[in-house]
């Protein structure tokens, strides 16, 4: 029952209508507890909260599959607006992104251009920025463009998935990058010719990956809520001495707040995504397809005015 809801929410996260039905109609269902709100200004209300709380922050303009230039333009001075208020009300944030929000499905002189324009106000405002990584059929495309950019800049990383097969090799590849790489287990609805169709084997490849990038001597944020990752990585970087200024715990927004304050009471750097904005729907659906028992706040918020 659980793997058909998990399908059902991911193939409803990539419904087209249905995501512009959303953004018409503002944060719905329930939708705020994982998205700090629609505008800039929610969002700063919510990181100067977190701040205060010893918690760090990656904040993300939601947007993604976007398939014209203007849109894609857009996007880039939306995230441009919110690194500008990272440097003016000092927030301890950085940035997230998505490269189909740029204008990874347009073309290339596109992606790069928006990513150049973001790169140099993030470096002004010393500002990092991550590339999320999306689904499959884009992993290859984001990872070059990420190669690219990092022979530019030094303050950009982005994302890696356990799940897929090819990641193993991808650690190996990037290594000559000494990239600040995200490591997560991965969000995305992936044919079993690409990905670990069975959680456990996707568990084991985010324990073998967390160690290989450790001792490969790069910056790693661990991003789970699993507490199984998150005490194998206390014990490994105990047993490797690594120390806390390697690496870095990541949660997203809403999810398991008191874990995230009793990590930071633990010594550990800990990093809160906040995403905001109005295209919201794709990231809402895969929160829900992550833990079907979030339903019931979709429930209860249908019924709330
Ligand atoms: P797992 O799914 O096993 O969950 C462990 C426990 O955490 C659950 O039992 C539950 O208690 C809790 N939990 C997990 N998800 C929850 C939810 N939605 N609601 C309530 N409780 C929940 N993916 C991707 O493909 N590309 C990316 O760029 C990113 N970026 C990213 C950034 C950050 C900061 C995080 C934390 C995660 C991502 N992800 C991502 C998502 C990631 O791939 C994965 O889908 C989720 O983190 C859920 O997996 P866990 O590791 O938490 O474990």
């Amino acid at each position: 029952m659980e793997k058909i809801m998990k399908d059902f929410f991911l193939f409803l996260s990539k419904n087209r209508s249905l995501t512009k039905l959303a953004k018409k109609y503002g944060l719905r269902f329930g939708a705020g507890r994982f998205v700090a709100g629609e505008t800039i200004d929610q969002a700063v209300k919510v990181i100067k909260e977190l701040n205060s709380k010893g918690l760090v922050v990656t904040i993300d303009y939601l947007g993604e599959f976007v398939d014209n230039e203007a849109e894609a333009n857009e996007m880039a001075n939306q995230s441009i607006e919110a690194i500008r208020a990272i440097g003016r009300e000092k927030l301890k944030s950085q940035l997230s992104l998505k490269m189909t929000s740029m204008g990874l499905d347009i073309s290339d002189e596109l992606v790069m251009g928006n990513m150049r324009r973001i790169l140099e106000a993030a470096k002004e405002n010393n500002v990092f920025v991550t590339i999320d990584m999306e689904d499959y059929s884009r992993c290859g495309k984001t990872i070059e463009v990420f190669k690219q950019l990092r022979s530019e800049y030094d303050n950009i990383g982005t994302v890696i998935q356990a799940y897929l097969y090819r990641t193993e090799k991808d650690i190996m590849d990037l290594n000559d990058y000494s990239p600040n790489l995200r490591l997560v287990k991965g969000a995305y609805k992936e044919s079993p010719e690409v990905a670990f169709p069975e959680k456990k084997d996707v568990d084991e490849n985010l324990k073998k990956i967390i160690k290989m990038h450790l001792q490969n001597g790069n910056y790693t944020a661990v991003a789970s809520h699993d507490d199984e990752i998150i005490n194998y990585t206390k014990q490994l970087v105990k047993e490797l001495n690594i120390p806390n200024s390697q690496f870095e715990f990541q949660m997203l927004y809403g999810i398991m707040p008191e874990r995230q304050k009793e990590l930071v009471q633990e010594g550990y750097t800990m990093r809160v995504y906040v995403p905001y904005g109005t295209d919201w729907y794709g990231y809402f659906m895969r929160r829900l397809a992550e833990r079907p028992a979030n339903v019931a706040f979709v429930l209860k918020g249908m019924f709330k005015k």
